[in-house]
């Protein structure tokens, strides 16, 4: 766990300075071919190794795009949270977030914008509902802290997986090099997350906690959908057509759905530890 009193010792680096950007490359993996989310469908294994390789980058600009949007979101509630705290330490480590995940977005676009991919600023509808419901959320109360920890910890499944495919791939130095980054930090985000998840549900009534239930189990859907699904856009950009075909062969790919019910499962544990009685139809009870 993370303590507020560990962050003076805790050493800012602009992470735009920690990455050699000459070295990025688009003749290599961006994620390992496992990871895919058409990884292990026979239609896709048979495509030639570049046309594979070409959905691992655009596969990649999807979890970019989503993490720009999620921390846009972080970004703005930290500032608020930040500015209308009367506790000086408590107030750093909101700032000292805040900091970290502009640098990561920084990274983000400095990858999307070297490599040509461009930064894609169109919303959903679905995206915009949630960032209009997310708002009206108090940053006191028990939802908003859990779904702050499902924003956190989603992306951060996808990141580690993809470090631990270097050996099976090989992988861009440059993305190997933003996920090493990224995880390192949301290691300590996820913590705190965490942390501030649990004491909110300790004071939230049980009653409250089963009646919002539902719409948190919702939410991880919409999340999980989101994060590990990658839309029609990516498979035309990735030049695969008829578009909607591939996505439904990923949406039913058993691989696929075997590695995000593996993502899930650790999130969803610690919701209910925390008393929150969730569920999600990614990740069927064992
Ligand atoms: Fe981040
Ligand atoms: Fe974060």
């Amino acid at each position: 766990m993370s303590s507020l009193t560990e962050l003076p010792q805790i050493r800012y680096e602009d992470p735009l300075v920690r990455i050699d950007w000459q070295a990025i490359d688009r003749e290599c993996w961006w994620l390992p071919p496992r990871l895919l989310s058409l990884a292990g469908v026979p239609q896709f294994e048979r495509l030639d190794e570049r046309t594979r390789q070409r959905l691992s980058h655009l596969e990649y600009v999807h979890l970019l795009e989503a993490g720009l949007w999620l921390e846009s979101q972080f970004m703005a509630r930290l500032a608020r949270l930040a500015h209308g705290c009367a506790d000086v330490d408590r107030s750093a480590r909101f700032l000292h977030e805040l900091r970290e995940e502009a640098g990561h977005s920084l990274m983000f676009v400095e990858l999307l914008e070297r490599s040509g991919f461009g930064v894609c600023t169109r919303r959903g509808l679905g995206m915009r509902v949630v960032d209009l419901l997310g708002g009206l959320l108090s940053s006191r109360s028990a939802l908003f802290w859990a779904m702050v920890v499902i924003g956190e910890e989603l992306p951060d499944q996808l990141n580690r997986r993809l470090r631990r495919g270097v050996e099976e791939a090989t992988l861009s130095t440059v993305v190997y090099r933003i996920a090493a980054i990224h995880t390192r930090d949301e290691a300590m985000h996820c913590a705190f997350a965490r942390e501030q998840c649990q004491e909110s549900a300790a004071r939230c009534p049980a009653w409250q906690r089963a009646l919002l239930a539902p719409a948190l189990s919702f939410a991880i859907d919409l999340y999980a959908r989101y994060v590990y699904f990658p839309s029609v856009a990516t498979y035309a950009r990735a030049g695969l057509a008829p578009t909607l075909q591939w996505r439904s062969l990923a949406l039913a790919n058993p691989d696929r759905r075997a590695q995000v019910a593996h993502m899930l499962r650790p999130t969803l544990e610690f919701l209910k530890r925390s008393g929150w009685r969730v569920s999600s139809r990614y990740c069927p009870a064992r």
